[in-house]
């Protein structure tokens, strides 16, 4: 299953999301591979502490082999596929969207047969790009992570379409919500469904322990039974099923 994670502004909390879920399957038995597509601002190396060589970019530019850019994390069934920052798109590394598209699905598939990957999570990159957009052509299923901050929301609605008219099913995440804050998002998300038939995948709380981790610890290894990762669980269920 391929799965991918999108936001219309930074920071609303993707490569936090994607990198404890993909612990998570990992501790149900399932084996994962989480790729950092956000190559303008690659950030998984960091939360996973991978001393990467070959990377993402030097797969799709030709230089190295799959093999070469498959990191272990920590001896578990999660499998990280790094970037280094690059200040091109993927897609402009390429000829034609078709060509990017088929060298990316040639990762998946190198990858899923030699590891036999249960799911494959993609970190997007943030706001409207062709990197983002190709990802949100190939995969079976895509959630945009927003905050309430009214920036995000008005994004999230632009994103939301364009994958309906990419026809692929997009869900709605909301993260970093002030407790104080949950029932005043009601009216939003009745509206996304009206609009656009976007449904709410699941409200993630503003989580202090979560913040001051820093990206340097991942709560679902170390802290599993925290408010983040109880959280976490129960929208994981939906996103799976
Ligand atoms: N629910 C939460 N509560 C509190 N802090 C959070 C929560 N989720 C994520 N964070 C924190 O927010 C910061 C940004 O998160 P993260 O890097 O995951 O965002 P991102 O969407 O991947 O950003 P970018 O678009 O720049 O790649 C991190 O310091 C992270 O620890
Ligand atoms: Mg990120």
């Amino acid at each position: 299953m391929l799965l991918s994670f999108h936001s219309y502004k930074g920071g609303t909390g993707k490569t936090t999301f994607v990198g404890n879920l993909g612990v998570m399957l990992a501790q149900q038995g399932k084996k994962v591979c989480i790729i950092d597509t956000d190559v303008n601002g690659p950030g998984l190396h960091s939360l996973f502490d991978i001393r990467y060589g070959m990377t993402l970019i030097d797969f799709l530019q030709g230089l190295c082999s799959a093999d070469d850019v498959v990191y272990r994390y920590d001896n578990s069934d999660v499998y990280i596929v790094p970037s280094k920052a690059c200040e091109e798109d993927i897609s402009a590394m390429f000829s034609t969207p078709g060509e990017a598209r088929e060298k990316m699905l040639t990762l998946i598939k190198k990858i899923g047969n030699k590891l036999d990957i249960d799911y494959f999570l993609f970190d997007c990159s943030p706001g409207i790009n062709k990197s983002s957009l190709l990802i949100l052509n190939i995969v079976d299923k895509a959630t945009i992570v927003s905050t309430i901050d009214v920036q995000d929301i008005r994004g999230t609605y632009v994103l939301s379409s364009m994958s309906a008219k990419l026809g692929t099913h997009a869900s709605l995440l909301f993260n970093r919500i002030p407790l104080d804050k949950k029932d005043d998002i009601n009216d939003i998300i009745i509206d996304f469904s009206n609009k656009l038939g976007t449904e709410l995948l699941g409200l993630v709380s503003y989580d202090e322990s979560v913040a001051k981790n820093w990206s340097r610890k991942i709560a679902m290894k170390d802290n599993p039974d925290c408010g983040y990762c109880d959280q976490l669980k129960k929208i994981a269920q939906k996103l799976i099923r």
